[in-house]
């Protein structure tokens, strides 16, 4: 008798805990998160605003959830921000992801119409989506967060509870992970390295040790057994360590991933499922730091971090992380030539550019790098010059290249990178 009334709160209790939930004063639409910011603003600011939260402006993937959104705004909003960025009428990318928008959308007859603007707004009287200016225009909006089980944890984000914490070797660090019923934080999508990025900027200062190792032949683990699928590394800096970290601090400008030693204390980020007060995780793969091996002879060049190099001479490039090179680099042009080239990235995200390359031949040689699309320009630099990074004010940014007459000159590679400063 007793036993039974011990089993059934339990029972009761895991079916509470498994339910979908929204943190953070979200409210549930649809299985889905949002919440409405009444105040208007340009988008960029609304996009800060939802990535405090680790947000993004909300993304609208079906008829339903079209439906389901205008009936949530009904009487309070007319017109708010949307998650679309459109680099050109054709092509238009969701904020959560670097997806296009291909398998739905319900844009207003004759949009987008990216002459009006390349954000995108929802008018909830009909529903429909309409092209706005990302600057000009102050609009109302709406963030967008997956759900997550109820934990009474601080950083419960999408199903997992994290925790960040004070400078430990790796080994250390997870053995506290592990304490806690979890590991070194695996991080497996944009979205849960967006959220990661938003609340380490707010609670930890310095780089930030994640569950990776990263052996010598470019294997990359996740301690927690997580499927390689994401990754952030930082293509400018050389892989010579076999641990990883989030670079945080101001020092290293992108916030990408990069190699640290194993024996470094670093401060870290632990993650657990959500609702589990008991160790649901699976095992580590190993709790033992890699050791140290010797740096390869030849370190993997920022090519190697990226899939895609791009050569071609003016040309809009892939959505940004890209690294892309003078056409032939780094063999001598055999003529002069002058080449654009237009960068892009998501929504939430500014464009770090970093000149790595640029072999001094003479001073004809020139990259000029301008903001939006060249009406401000951010840096001219011609192989003398000091290279600088430069980040962007907003979604876009320009590169121009102009070779001279001078015909031995080898060229130049640079790589993009989104900026969440
Ligand atoms: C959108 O993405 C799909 C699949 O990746 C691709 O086939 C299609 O060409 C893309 N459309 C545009 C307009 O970029
Ligand atoms: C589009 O829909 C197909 C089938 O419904 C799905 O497999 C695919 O992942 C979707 N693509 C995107 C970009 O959402
Ligand atoms: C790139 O475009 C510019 C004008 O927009 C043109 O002058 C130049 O020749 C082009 N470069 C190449 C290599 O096609």
């Amino acid at each position: 008798m007793l036993k039974k009334l011990i089993f059934v709160p339990i029972l009761v209790f895991y079916c509470v805990a498994a339910e979908p939930i929204c943190t953070n004063g979200f409210t549930l639409v649809n299985n889905k998160c949002l919440k409405l910011m009444s105040t208007t603003t340009n988008y960029n600011s609304a996009e800060q605003y939802c990535r405090g939260f680790g947000a993004t402006l909300m993304t609208v993937k079906d008829s339903v959830e079209n439906d389901d959104i205008k009936t949530f705004l009904k009487s309070s909003a007319s017109m708010v921000w949307m998650g679309i960025y459109c680099i050109t009428n054709e092509q238009c990318f969701w904020d959560d992801s670097s997806k296009n928008v291909s398998n739905y959308s319900n844009f207003a007859t004759g949009f987008p119409l990216t002459d009006e603007g390349n954000c995108v707004y929802f008018a909830v009287a009909t529903g429909k989506w309409i092209s706005g200016d990302c600057d000009s225009q102050q609009r109302a909006s709406v963030c967008e967060m997956p759900t997550t089980v109820a934990d009474d944890c601080p950083n419960n984000f999408n199903g997992n509870c994290y925790t960040f914490h004070d400078k430990q070797k790796f080994g250390d660090a997870q053995k506290i992970c592990q304490q806690e019923s979890g590991n070194l934080a695996s991080i497996i999508s944009e979205q849960e390295n967006r959220y990661i990025m938003s609340q380490a900027s707010q609670l930890v200062s310095g780089d930030l040790l994640i569950g990776a190792t990263w052996s010598t032949d470019n294997n990359e683990q996740w301690l927690d057994g997580s499927t390689w699928q994401y990754s952030n590394i930082d293509p400018a800096y050389q892989h010579i360590m076999n641990c990883m970290a989030i670079a945080n601090s101001v020092v290293h400008f992108a916030k990408g991933w990069y190699s640290v030693s194993c024996g470094m204390p670093y401060s870290f980020i632990c993650k657990r499922p959500a609702g589990s007060t008991v160790s649901t995780t699976v095992p580590p793969t190993s709790t033992v730091p890699p050791t140290a091996t010797v740096p390869p002879t030849v370190p993997p060049t920022a090519a190697d971090a990226l899939a895609t190099v791009t050569q071609n001479c003016n040309s809009t490039l892939p959505m940004a992380p890209g690294f892309f090179t003078s056409p032939g680099f780094p063999a001598n042009l055999a003529a002069p030539i002058f080449c654009t080239y237009q960068l892009n990235t998501i929504g939430s995200y500014r464009i770090l550019l970093r000149i790595i390359d640029f072999v001094p031949e003479s001073s004809d040689n020139v990259i000029n790098v301008y903001d939006g699309d060249s009406t401000t320009l951010l840096g001219s630099f011609n192989g003398y010059t000091p290279l600088a990074s430069l980040v962007s004010s907003g979604n876009r940014m320009m590169v121009t290249f102009s070779s001279g007459s001078t015909e031995s000159f080898q060229g130049f590679s640079v790589t993009y990178t989104p900026y969440s400063g």
